[in-house]
Parts: structure tokens; sequence; C-alpha cells
């Protein structure tokens, strides 16, 4: 998690124009040499920028080199064999492929890529890398990811034009805005009234802006869509979040060029054309054309000392989450949330009241499962909250998941068991690829892992063994660490690897289980334990009913996030509100990100097989033996040489499958409309608790704000109270807080700078 603590860059749109001196094309020459011109006149700036189109220019002008790239593309394949679902992504069923995202053959994409570099058929490392990138991206499965160094290592793309998506009243299909003007209009200047945007670069802006939409990471369109746009949930995530959204270029907007400038034309018939631009993220001091950058940042070894989150081949194998941020937490702004109640210092949960009509209701606002070293800060989070909720009588609570990319996976299934301490603790099942690594890693570990006991090692304990039980004892390849669909425990490696089905021609694991009693779950949770099971089973009282729960997300629900949704969903009943989506009428899903049920860094995969061939081994003969089979592969470094610093390298490595799905469809494939679908407004946009309200009055206020689907009987359930002192004081703070909102609050940048789903690297348990 390198930079996690860099503070919010609030760049306005003065600034952007000031430190883009120079004009496209206004270079003779190489443009390489005018963007280092460039970067010298800026010594004062943190990060300098250029026009978008020089930036582009330089970048393309970097040589294409031949066996360099065959190196790459040869050195992804070990990797790509670990990404669960490559036959259902070239094969999926006729309903994803209708409504979310057509098939895309991995393999034989990455085999056309190859035939070309094999012809040297492209004319420069950038339309190389780029083919190589937009493979990957193109499956819209969030946890395949891999950003090659001319992608993300010398420039970020941008655009200083944030935009939102609203409907006028509700009800009326949405339409986009420049940011700044609906601030502008609900922040203070009356007089003044925002004109949606009509075209975009000559295009109608709906079609551009969906188009756009695609180069994100989530599969549901709808969701993708949202994400084009600023939103007050990834803005309070700050720097891992995914900022203010990927036309203004943050999240993957960053990696795509968005041409020199961007035109539009209003309703009220104005144009105005801004001048994109590109973040320089690297020292172009003497670099003075295409060859000179190819030779300083796309040979590796990597251009900054960056620290690394995942472990190295020489480390041990934790399972304990190593992503920790040594820099003391500043709180991160979190513009258009009210006061809380209690909020965790990093916005990745937060409890909070609603005043007057709404003081019947709680909201629990989660944008994250934690991708850092605070497992046990967000737990007390949320039992706190919870406890306080209920201590306050509060009888209706709302659970906003908007902007969850996902974290640390027990934490998911921790906050279903908050709620619903008694209900079945599953609602999927987990298989991965069955395959020559995974079975001879599996076999070494398990092995390993029969020498020594099943035990916690406290700090005092015996070193030796408590590396032993973070590295192997608590790990998926130790058959002892899961139980079976029955909830039994595997008798063997053999037991567990199976293999199990055969789909499509590819080979998958038996389906397994966490065992969530297990003694080592902290080694897999970042220290917590799961409300109802071990020391804490004596948790029991569950605070509110399901139909007094409400779910309400943006579409950008991924990775631990489905998880946490299909508990919710299919065990407990709980009804999802859908927000926003495409202009387009009709019902959209609730859960539109990655429903993986585990990533891989491949950094971890390549330690996990060097590992077993040279610290598993009992002989040298063994370790000769085993480097002969496929896990020799892991042993060349090209692909992490050429990778983009500090950016999340990950394949999808489990498939969730649904409980009583006998079909065993990865859940990545199943489609899943929501209960209820609103629209965002103007107000939602300035002020997170419209979102709120909208949704309480919906579920419980007998108003229904959807625009498809429907939730709640249609009937009032929730109750003004009496206003007592304190609900007169909460009263009395948010209108205060409401009076005190401006618009220079809102940043107009925020530095995205991990990859989106990157708490996931801590789903690599
Ligand atoms: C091309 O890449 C190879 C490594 O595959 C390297 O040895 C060679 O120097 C590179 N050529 C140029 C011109 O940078
Ligand atoms: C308010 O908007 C009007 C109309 O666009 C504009 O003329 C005026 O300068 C704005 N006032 C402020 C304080 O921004
Ligand atoms: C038209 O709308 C745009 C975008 O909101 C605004 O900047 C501009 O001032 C408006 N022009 C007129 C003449 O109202
Ligand atoms: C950039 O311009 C080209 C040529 O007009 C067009 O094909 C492409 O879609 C544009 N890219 C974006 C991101 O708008
Ligand atoms: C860039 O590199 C040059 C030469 O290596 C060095 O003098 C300069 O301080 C560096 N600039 C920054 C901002 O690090
Ligand atoms: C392992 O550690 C040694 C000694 O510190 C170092 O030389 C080597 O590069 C490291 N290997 C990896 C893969 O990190
Ligand atoms: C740690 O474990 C050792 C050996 O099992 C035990 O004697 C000791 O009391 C434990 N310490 C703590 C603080 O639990
Ligand atoms: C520590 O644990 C290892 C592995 O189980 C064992 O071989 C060793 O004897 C233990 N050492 C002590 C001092 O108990
Ligand atoms: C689970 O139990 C069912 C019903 O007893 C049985 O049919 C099935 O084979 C069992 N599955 C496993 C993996 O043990
Ligand atoms: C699946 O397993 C079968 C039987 O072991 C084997 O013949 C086949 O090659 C495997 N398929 C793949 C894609 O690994
Ligand atoms: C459960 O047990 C723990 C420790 O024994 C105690 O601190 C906690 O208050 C108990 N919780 C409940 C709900 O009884
Ligand atoms: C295991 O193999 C490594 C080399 O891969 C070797 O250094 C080590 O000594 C071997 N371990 C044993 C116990 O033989």
């Amino acid at each position: 998690m390198p930079r996690f603590f860099n503070a919010i860059a609030g760049l306005s749109f003065a600034s952007i124009a000031l430190s883009s001196p120079l004009q496209a094309r206004q270079y003779g020459g190489s443009a390489c040499a005018a963007v280092s011109a460039s970067v010298a006149t800026q010594s004062s700036v943190a990060t300098p920028t250029v026009p978008a189109q020089l930036a582009y220019d330089c970048i393309t002008s970097a040589p294409f080199n031949q066996s360099a790239a065959l190196a790459l593309v040869d050195g992804v394949v070990p990797y790509f064999k670990w990404q669960s679902n490559t036959v259902w992504l070239k094969d999926p069923p006729a309903e994803y492929a209708e409504k979310v995202q057509p098939g895309i053959d991995i393999w034989g994409g990455l085999e056309s890529i190859r035939a070309k570099v094999v012809a040297g058929a492209y004319e420069n490392e950038y339309t190389f890398g780029l083919e190589l990138y937009l493979l990957l991206q193109s499956t819209h499965d969030g946890h395949f990811v891999y950003v090659p160094d001319v992608i993300g290592n010398v420039f970020n793309f941008a655009r200083p034009v944030p935009l939102v998506s609203v409907s006028a009243d509700g009800q009326e299909l949405p339409k986009a805005y420049v940011y700044a003007d609906v601030l502008a209009e609900s922040l203070g200047n009356t007089t003044f009234t925002s004109s949606a945007i009509s075209q975009i670069n000559g295009q109608s802006a709906k079609e551009y802006l969906e188009n756009w939409a695609q180069y994100g990471s989530l599969q549901d369109r709808d969701a993708l869509y949202n994400n084009v746009f600023y939103e007050l949930a990834t803005v309070s995530l700050g720097p891992v979040g995914s900022g203010i959204g990927t036309f203004a270029g943050s999240g993957r907007g960053r990696w795509i060029y968005p041409n020199a400038t961007t035109d539009f034309v209003f309703e009220n018939g104005t144009s105005r054309s801004y001048d994109n631009y590109a973040k320089v993220l690297v020292n172009f001091t003497g670099v003075a054309d295409g060859a000179s950058l190819y030779q300083r940042f796309l040979t590796g070894p990597r251009p900054t000392a960056t620290p690394s989150a995942t472990p190295s081949a020489n480390s041990t194998l934790s399972a304990t989450p190593s992503a920790t941020a040594t820099a003391t937490p500043k709180p991160i702004p979190a513009p258009g949330y009210p006061p809380p109640v209690v909020r965790e210092i990093h916005n990745l949960i937060g409890g909070y009241f609603l005043e007057d009509d709404y003081s019947d209701v709680a909201v629990l606002s989660v944008p994250s499962f934690v991708g850092i070293d605070a497992q046990e800060e967000f737990q007390s989070t949320a039992a706190t909250f919870l406890a306080a909720a209920k201590a306050a009588g509060k009888k209706k609570l709302v659970v906003d998941v908007s902007a969850n990319g996902g974290g640390t996976i027990l934490l998911g299934y921790d906050l279903y068991k908050l709620l619903f301490p008694n209900n079945i603790g599953h609602a999927a099942a987990d298989r991965f690829r069955a395959f020559e690594s995974t079975d001879i890693i599996g076999q070494k570990f398990s092995e390993v892992a029969g020498t020594f006991p099943r035990v916690l090692v406290n700090e005092t304990g015996n070193q030796t063994l408590s590396d032993l039980v973070d590295s192997i004892g608590s790990s998926v390849f130790n058959y002892r660490s899961d139980i079976d669909v029955n909830l039994t425990n595997f008798e063997s490696w053999q037991d567990k690897f199976g293999p199990g089905i055969q789909q499509k021609g590819d080979n998958f694991t038996n389906l397994f289980r966490w065992n969530l009693s297990d003694v080592l779950t902290p080694l897999n949770s970042g220290g917590i334990y799961v409300h109802g099971y071990g020391p804490l089973s004596n948790y029991t009282q569950q605070p509110f009913a399901a139909e007094d729960i409400v779910v309400v997300t943006d579409g950008y629900c991924a990775s631990t996030c489905t998880i946490f949704s299909e508990l919710m969903r299919q065990r407990a009943g709980v009804k999802y509100i859908s927000l926003g989506g495409r202009p387009r009428a009709g019902i959209t899903q609730a859960v539109g990100g990655v429903k993986g049920t585990n990533n891989f860094p491949w950094t971890y995969i390549q330690a996990l097989a060097q590992y077993t061939v040279t610290e598993l081994n009992a002989t040298l003969d063994e370790s000769a033996k085993l480097r002969a089979t496929e896990l020799g592969d892991y042993f060349d470094n090209t692909v992490f040489r050429r990778a983009t610093v500090g950016n999340a390298i990950n394949v999808n490595f489990r498939d969730g499958i649904r409980d009583g799905d006998d079909s065993d469809v990865p859940l990545q494939f199943v489609y899943e409309p929501s209960d209820c679908r609103i629209l965002y407004t103007k107000a939602m946009t300035v002020d997170v608790t419209a979102i709120w309200k909208a949704v309480a009055d919906t579920t419980w206020g007998g108003v229904s704000h959807c625009v498809a689907g429907k939730v709640g009987g249609g009937y009032k359930s929730m109750v003004k109270r009496e206003l007592g002192v304190r609900e007169k004081v909460l009263s009395r703070r948010m209108r205060e807080w409401r009076r005190g909102l401006r618009v220079e609050d809102y940043p107009m940048d925020v530095s995205t700078e991990a990859e989106v789903p990157r708490g996931d690297g801590l789903m690599a348990v």
C-alpha cells in the first residue's frame, strides 16, 4: 500500500491550466524532450503536469523492443493459469453475455498478441502495452489485472472536469452535469442553474459516457457508468478509493488517453472546451527522446523504491496482512458526510443518526472492508455503532456499501454475523483451478503442516512454530484449514483437491468453505475472530429484524462486498437498493463488481512456488525434482520488473458457487437485479444524507423513490420520535453542518494510486 497516507491533492482548475504551459503540438522535435523541458519549469509542484497530447506523443515514441515484449507475454503465462474462470469468461452464460459483458478469450487473446510480437507488428511499446493491459481489463473481472510499465509508470491521464449524472426530479432519466456547476448551484449561487451536457466531443453525451465507462474495472454496465462520475463515497476513501470518477482520470480512467481536449455542448447552447492533461510520474531530467525514455523507465528494474505490500520470495508466507502503513493516520476528509456517531479514521466504516422525521433511522456506511491493517478498528466500529443505535432506540438500519471494492474476507462474514448472529454462516462455497501448480503446492503444504500442531502461537511463544503456523498451517493449501460443503473436515489434500467437477474442459477443486470456528482464524483475518464463533460465540442477540434493514449500493460492490451481499440477500433476505445507472429505464444490479471470492497477487503466487521448491524440500534432490515441475516456471522476474510500480497485479483465484446451485456457475456470471432502483439527484451528489433519506422513505416511509422494482410495504412503519434532548441536539448539529458546507471542501482531484479493489490484496490469505 505505497504512499497510502499522502494527503489529498486539491488541484484547482486554475492551477492545472497554469501548469500546462505547452499547447498541443507547439514543440519541435522530440515530444519527450518537450515534456522534460516543461517539467523543469515546475520544480515547485509535487506532481508536474503536461498537456495530454504531449504526454501521448512522448509515450508513443518509445520504441517497441521485440525480445523484451516476447519475454513479457511469455512471462505472464504461469500466472494466467491461476485465473479461476478463463473458460467461463470465454463462454459465459447467455444472460451474462446479453446484459453484462461479452465473452473474452484470454488465452486466444494472449496468443494473438504474441503472434503480433513475433511478427514485429507493433509500432511502439505503448501500443503493445495497451493491448496487453486491455486484454485483462476487457474481462471486467476486477481481480484480473496487470498494468505494464508503459501504461502506468510514466504518465497518468486526466481531464480537469469531474462530472455527475443526476435526474432532475428523481424520476426523469439522468443527465450529465459539470460537478463544479452543481456544487455552485447547490452551495451558494442561487442565481445560477446548471445546464446538462448534451454532447461530448461531437457525440451524444450519453453514448460517449457509456462507451467511456467500459474502461472501468467492474462488470456491471450501470455500476461502470456510476464510476465515471464524482461520488461522495469514493472521495471519502481518499487515495484508496476510485476518487473523482474515471472521466476525470481517477481509478482506471488514468490509464486511457482521453485525447487532447474535452469539448462539451450544453443544453442551453453554450459550448466549452477543456485541455486534458497528464500527470508526470517520473523524473524526466535528461530524457531526450523516446529511446532514452525507453532505456530509463521501460526496461526494469523499477525506477523508484516503493515499499512492497506483498511477500517477497524471501519473507515467510505470512497470511497476516502486511500492508501496514507506518505513518500516523490523519483523518481523511469526507465532504458531504454529516457528523458521525462513530467513524474509523480512514472512513472505511462509519455510523450516523438521521434527524427529525428520520429519527428512527441509523445508517451504517461501509465504503470498504479494509485494505490496510485496520481490521480490529473496523470490527469495533461496527459493533460499537450497532450497540449505540440499539441503546438510542433506533428501529431502522440503512447499510450503505457504495464504493465498496472489498477488503478482508472475514470482515464480510463478521459484519453479516453481527447483524444476523443466528443465521447460517455461509451462502456460497469456494473452489479454485485444479492443475499442476496448485496440486504440488497443496501436497507439500499439507505434508509439512502435518508435522507441527495447529495452534495459535502468542507473542512470547515459539517463533519457529509461529512462522510455520502462519505461513503453512493457516494456508488454503493445507487441507486442514477449510471444511467441505457439509462442514466436515477434509481427510487429505486429495480429498480437497479432487479434481472435483470438470466444466467447459477445465478442472476445479472440490467445493470448500471457511471454517469460521478455526483456531487460526485471526491469522486469516488481520487479527479478529468472527462474531458467533470461537471466543465470540456468546454473541447471539440479533440487533434488527431483516425487514428493518435495507442495503443501498452504487453498484460498486466488489469482492468481499459481494460475499457480504450474498450472505445478506440469500441467507437473511435483506432487500437491496441500487443507485444511479445508465440513462435507460428499468432495474439495475446492486452488486456490480467482481464476485470472485479471493484474489491472489502474482507476487504471492511466485512466493508460494519458490517457497515450496526451496524451503519445503526435505533434500536437495527433492528441491531439484520440484523445480523440474511447473513450479520451475515461477523463478523469472520479468513480469514484476515490467509492471507499474505500486499497482496491484492480481488474478482471481477462487470462484464463489452459490449454495444449492447444482449447475455450479461461478457467481461472477450470475445476473441479479436489485429490489429497487433509485436515481441520483443533485442534492445526493453534495449531501449523502439525501441518499439515506430517500432510501428510508422508500423502505419504511411509504414514499417510494424506486424508478423500477419495489421495496417496503408502501405504508409508513418509520415514526418521528418525540424529540428528546439528544435528538434536538442532533437536529441542531445537522442544520449547522449543512449551513457550513462549502464548495472548496469538495476536492477536484484525489490521487488514486492503488488499484481499485486494492483492499483485496488482503484477500490473499
Ligand atoms: C531490448 O530488450 C532486451 C531484453 O530482452 C535488451 O537486452 C535490449 O538491450 C533491449 N534493446 C534496446 C534497444 O533497449
Ligand atoms: C452566480 O452565477 C451567475 C450566473 O452564472 C454569475 O454571473 C455570478 O458571477 C455567480 N456568482 C458567484 C458568486 O459565483
Ligand atoms: C449554460 O450552461 C453552462 C453549464 O452549466 C453554464 O456554464 C453557462 O453559463 C450557461 N450559459 C448560459 C448563457 O446560461
Ligand atoms: C480520440 O479520438 C479518436 C479519433 O477521433 C477517437 O477514435 C477516440 O475514440 C477518441 N478517444 C476518446 C477517449 O475519446
Ligand atoms: C531528477 O534527476 C536529476 C538528475 O538525476 C536530479 O538532479 C533531480 O534532483 C531529480 N529531480 C527530482 C524532482 O527528484
Ligand atoms: C532474497 O534476499 C537476498 C539477500 O537479502 C537477496 O539478495 C535476494 O535478491 C532476495 N530475493 C528475492 C527474490 O527477494
Ligand atoms: C503464551 O504461550 C505460552 C506457551 O503456550 C504460555 O505459557 C503463556 O502464558 C502465553 N502468554 C500469553 C500472554 O498468553
Ligand atoms: C519450536 O517449534 C518447532 C516446530 O514445531 C519445534 O521443532 C521446536 O522443538 C520448538 N522449540 C521449542 C523450544 O519448543
Ligand atoms: C454432503 O451431504 C450430502 C447429504 O448427506 C451428501 O449427499 C453429499 O455427498 C455430501 N457431500 C460431501 C462433499 O461430503
Ligand atoms: C483435466 O483433468 C483431466 C484428467 O486428469 C486431464 O486429462 C485434463 O488435461 C485436465 N484439463 C486441464 C485443462 O487441465
Ligand atoms: C462475551 O464474552 C466476552 C469475553 O468473555 C465478554 O467480554 C462479552 O461481554 C460477552 N458478550 C456477550 C454479548 O455476552
Ligand atoms: C532445499 O533446497 C534448497 C535449494 O533449492 C537448498 O538450499 C536446501 O539446502 C534444501 N533443503 C534441504 C533440507 O535439503
